[in-house]
């Protein structure tokens, strides 16, 4: 019988305009580390669309059989097996890399987790490295939509530690770790792609 591989809509819908970004940034070969890589599908389009990258995918223990599926099917040359990685559990099974990427990651993590999210990838980001943050996110204290509204009042009734983030928090969160915001991109849907590289000074 086939697998019935796991698969989101949103991720059908938005991984075109993702790789859009990716393209221009990830431009120089490297490994990329992505973190919550959920359903494989972000993994499998970006890596195949990339193939200067090596792409590697990790989940938190508990979803990472989840992302092995698609991966393992599609079997690309620069993607690496799925390893397991909670960002809030040190250490991190893996030890440095140009690039990073997360999708839809920020406000399903706790705060604290999105902290150590950013301080793991900025100790390993290698000079001239860049770490994407890809998801919905509100701009000094206002929602961006009203389905955003929406969306953060339900992430709230499934878990309080959920929501969705403030630019302003990530923003001196990074500083507080040395990267800088180097870019913010509109994306389709409400959503935004964060850019963040290692401060020059
Ligand atoms: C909403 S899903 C997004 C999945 C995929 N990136 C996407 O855009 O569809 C959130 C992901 O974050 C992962 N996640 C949650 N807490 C985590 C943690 N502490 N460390 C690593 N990943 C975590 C989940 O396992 C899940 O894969």
């Amino acid at each position: 019988m086939p697998i019935e591989l796991p698969f989101s809509q949103a991720c059908e819908n938005n991984k075109a305009p993702i790789l859009a970004i990716l393209r221009e940034v990830f431009d120089e070969p490297g490994r990329v580390l992505e973190i919550g890589t959920g359903t494989g599908q972000h993994a499998v389009h970006l890596a195949q669309a990339m193939p200067h990258l090596k792409w590697q995918p990790t989940d938190h223990p508990d979803a990472a059989e989840l992302s092995r599926l698609r991966l393992d099917q599609a079997a690309l040359s620069n993607t690496l097996p799925v390893i397991e990685l909670d960002v809030g559990t040190p250490p991190w099974p893996i030890d440095s890399f140009r690039w990073a990427f997360s999708a839809n990651t920020a406000h399903i993590m706790a705060w604290k987790e999105v902290e150590q999210m950013f301080h793991g990838i900025a100790e390993r980001l290698t000079v001239g490295g860049a770490f994407c943050l890809y998801g919905p996110f509100n701009s000094q204290g206002q929602f961006s939509s009203d389905s955003n509204k929406q969306f953060d009042q339900h992430l709230r009734t499934r878990g309080s530690h959920m929501g969705i983030r403030d630019m302003d928090d990530l923003n001196t969160l990074a500083s507080s770790v040395g990267l800088v915001l180097a870019k913010d991109a509109t994306m389709p849907a409400n959503n935004r792609m964060l850019v963040f590289r290692p401060s020059v000074d």
